[in-house]
């Protein structure tokens, strides 16, 4: 039979989805995947159901029904310092992740080069290969997760066209300071890139850490794809809305590349988004409080169980340095400690070299996911003083 597509033979299956199929199947503690096992909010699930009964059930306006555009543009006024024309200037996705894959193929030609900053959430890889990009990869550094300046500055050239930027990051928790943000954004301006930023994790923040969106900064609006969903912010991963805030001229072809590959997100639910962003300013304080409450527990549990956790800023995971567990788990590399470890403990947690472009699986490091009940966290911290 003839050959199936090139590209295709590139991809791995994800790494995550692997881990979540082995815990499953061993009844495991999934610390693996980033979605909450405890319920969405009840305010959301009514709107969804309202929805459906107002019989918002037929295919919604392509790139998005007004309602939700019109809180979207609302609601980045509000929190993101953005002025943005909900008309002409967003894209209603089946959730960030086909915003980021519309949002590519709408700028990227072949041979264009886009900066990434690694470790980097594992689809941007297959990303970048789908857009036909050729990626350029900044590397950010444990402790903190900084990245050197002049090596982001050598990154940039003539063929850069984009910079993909994710703050809050998965998988390190690192908050982009505004000082970064500036000194990416003067070099976006001096080489004519375009800015992509996922800030998915936007209300996820811990301490005094504050969320700042490229787009508006000075000169950026107009070079910036601002990407958003509903997924986490709202606890609501398996609903599939998203979003992509982009000059007139970039979200027409946004909106093409959107129209062709998903026609449209589901009509109720983007109903029922326009009404959580609407949320009180108490839904995202107390939002943070528990994270907060689940991160320093998780910290803690990982410190005392000869982990070395890196301490996140922002989103819900943890990197975390597993050198010292080498000789209690024995692994080979990476991705057999995460297997040998859920083997021994059944917590599931993701090998650290997916989140890297060099696949010597030598990293060294697991990302725990703590969007989970203070009970299965319980449960974790047993396991691991138990058998670790
Ligand atoms: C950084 C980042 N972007 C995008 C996504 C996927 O978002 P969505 O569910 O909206 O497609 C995730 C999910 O884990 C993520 O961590």
């Amino acid at each position: 039979m003839k050959e199936l597509s090139k590209i295709t033979e590139t991809f791995t299956e994800s790494v995550i989805r692997e881990m979540t199929r082995i815990s499953d199947s061993m009844g495991g503690y999934n610390l693996s995947q980033g979605f909450p096992d405890f319920d969405s909010p009840e305010k959301i699930k009514i709107a969804a159901i309202a929805a459906i009964n107002n019989n918002f059930n037929q295919y919604p306006v392509t790139f998005g029904e007004p309602e939700l555009r019109e809180a979207i543009a609302d609601k980045v006024r509000r929190y993101n310092n953005i002025s943005c024309n909900y008309k002409t200037e967003i894209t209603v996705t089946c959730g960030a992740t086909e915003a980021m894959i519309a949002t590519l193929k709408a700028i990227i030609n072949p041979g264009d080069e886009i900066i990434i900053f690694e470790p980097f959430y594992e689809n941007y890889g297959p990303d970048g290969i789908l857009s036909g990009a050729t990626p350029r990869y900044v590397t950010m550094n444990p402790p903190l997760w900084n990245f050197d300046y002049e090596e982001l500055e050598k990154a940039f050239n003539n063929k850069t066209k984009s910079i993909i930027i994710n703050t809050p990051n998965n998988p390190t928790g690192k908050v982009f300071s505004k000082e970064e943000l500036k000194f990416i954004s003067d070099l976006c301006q001096k080489w004519d890139v375009y800015a992509v930023t996922d800030e998915i994790y936007e209300h996820i923040l811990y301490d005094d850490n504050k969320h700042v969106s490229i787009a508006s900064m000075d000169g950026m609006s107009e070079r910036t794809i601002t990407i958003n969903s509903i997924s986490k912010t709202y606890s609501v991963t398996g609903w599939r809305v998203g979003w992509a805030i982009a000059p007139a001229r970039i979200t027409e072809r946004i909106r093409k590349i959107h129209d062709f590959l998903t026609v449209g997100s589901p009509t109720p639910l983007q109903h029922a988004a326009s009404k959580a962003l609407f949320f009180s300013d108490d839904y995202y304080k107390n939002l943070r409080l528990k994270y907060t409450e689940s991160r320093d527990f998780l910290f803690n549990v990982l410190n005392e169980t000869g982990f070395k956790p890196f301490k996140p800023r922002g989103a819900y995971y943890i990197m975390a340095d597993v050198s010292d567990l080498w000789n209690i788990i024995k692994p080979t590399d990476d991705y057999d400690f995460s297997c040998k470890l859920i083997e021994k403990t059944k917590v599931a947690t993701v090998p650290g070299f997916s989140f890297y472009s060099k696949s010597d699986k030598k990293t060294k490091q697991v990302r725990f996911a703590f969007c989970k009940k203070p009970e299965t966290l319980n449960i974790v911290k047993e396991l691991f003083s138990k058998y670790l």
